[in-house]
């Protein structure tokens, strides 16, 4: 396939997009690409200080950047609420929607709302922000949603009996169910949106492997490892975003297109066309997924 070259995208000016979890790693890095190209960038984040500080480094780079901090909590289904009736005060168009943010083997945790900790940060905050931006999203023609995925996702399969872990949690087969459950969202909402006759489309990307504070809640020793290994195996953080942003911006990507890189094993490489999990791909599953979604968040997509 071609390759994607970030250089060659046109300016996108006047148009906004709404990046989660941008105030650092890679949501800052698609943050920042997409200020490059002239996007008006909302910084979804749910610490104010650290959007603001993410805003000031971009400003650094890109004096004109038209930016603007949002506080969302995706783990609390009342926040990412608060968030859109904020963001619609501001705003009447979405061009994109790159839902980034993601916490990783966290300690065992249940929600306000009843929900997995990881689950409830990576996809449901997700799954109802995208159903409370859509009809936005489809008013603003040539519109998109980023969903962020993982190479865990390969290992996991969605625990229909358990999904909240309340049999016996282990944080990485949580932190795994929730990325599959994020492109499985991603492939379904593209079906969805095809067959209701909607121009919105919805992508999914993996950014491989790279070093960032997602690794927070890992051990020392781990942390210590990873930093060594990281120049040798992984991306740098830069690099680990343009299958995001190829997702996002590619002209010739297609809805439900799935995108990450190339190179060995997938760890980095340059953003293109990847094969995702049997499971992933399972059309009863993603439907079920989507009607216990709907359910316990309480949204509703197609009204
Ligand atoms: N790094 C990798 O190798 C890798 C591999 C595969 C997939 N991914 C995915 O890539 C995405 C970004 O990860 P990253 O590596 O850039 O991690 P990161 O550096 O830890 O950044 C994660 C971002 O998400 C935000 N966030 C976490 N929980 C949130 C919540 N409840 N509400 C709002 N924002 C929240 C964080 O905010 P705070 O700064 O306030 O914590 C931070 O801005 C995640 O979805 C992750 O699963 C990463």
């Amino acid at each position: 396939m071609e390759p994607f070259d970030l250089n060659s995208i046109p300016s996108k000016k006047g148009k906004l997009a709404i990046v989660t979890g941008a105030n650092t790693g890679l949501g800052y890095e698609t943050a920042l690409s997409l200020a490059k190209k002239d996007f008006e960038v909302v910084l979804a984040c749910r610490n104010m200080i650290k959007a603001e500080k993410a805003k000031t480094s971009i400003k650094a780079v890109y004096p004109d950047a038209r930016l603007k901090c949002l506080e969302i909590d995706l783990s609390k289904q009342s926040t990412v609420r608060t968030f859109v009736k904020q963001f619609f005060l501001h705003y009447k168009q979405l061009d994109l929607l790159v839902n980034n943010a993601g916490i990783m083997m966290t300690p065992y945790e249940i929600t306000e709302d009843g929900f997995e900790g990881q689950l409830a940060a990576n996809y449901l905050g997700h799954f109802t922000l995208t159903a409370l931006l859509l009809e936005t999203l489809e008013k603003t023609q040539g519109s998109r949603v980023v969903m962020v995925s993982s190479l865990s996702h390969r290992r996991s399969h969605i625990r229909f009996d358990d999904l909240h872990f309340k049999k016996g949690y282990k944080e990485f087969a949580a932190y795994a169910q929730s990325k599959l459950a994020c492109l499985m969202f991603a492939y379904q909402l593209d079906k969805k949106l095809r067959s209701k006759g909607y121009q919105t489309k919805a992508l999914a990307a993996h950014p491989g492997v790279t070093l960032t504070e997602l690794i927070d809640h890992f051990s020392l020793f781990v942390k210590f490892l990873a930093r060594i290994i990281s120049p040798l195996l992984f991306s740098s953080t830069e690099k680990a975003a343009l299958p995001l942003l190829r997702a996002a911006l590619d002209p010739k990507a297609k809805g439900g297109e799935y995108y990450g890189p190339n190179g060995f094993r997938e760890y980095q490489g340059a953003p293109e066309l990847v094969d995702s999990s049997a499971a992933s791909k399972d059309s009863s599953a993603q439907e079920k997924l989507w009607e216990i979604s709907e359910d316990l968040t309480q949204v509703q997509f197609f009204k």
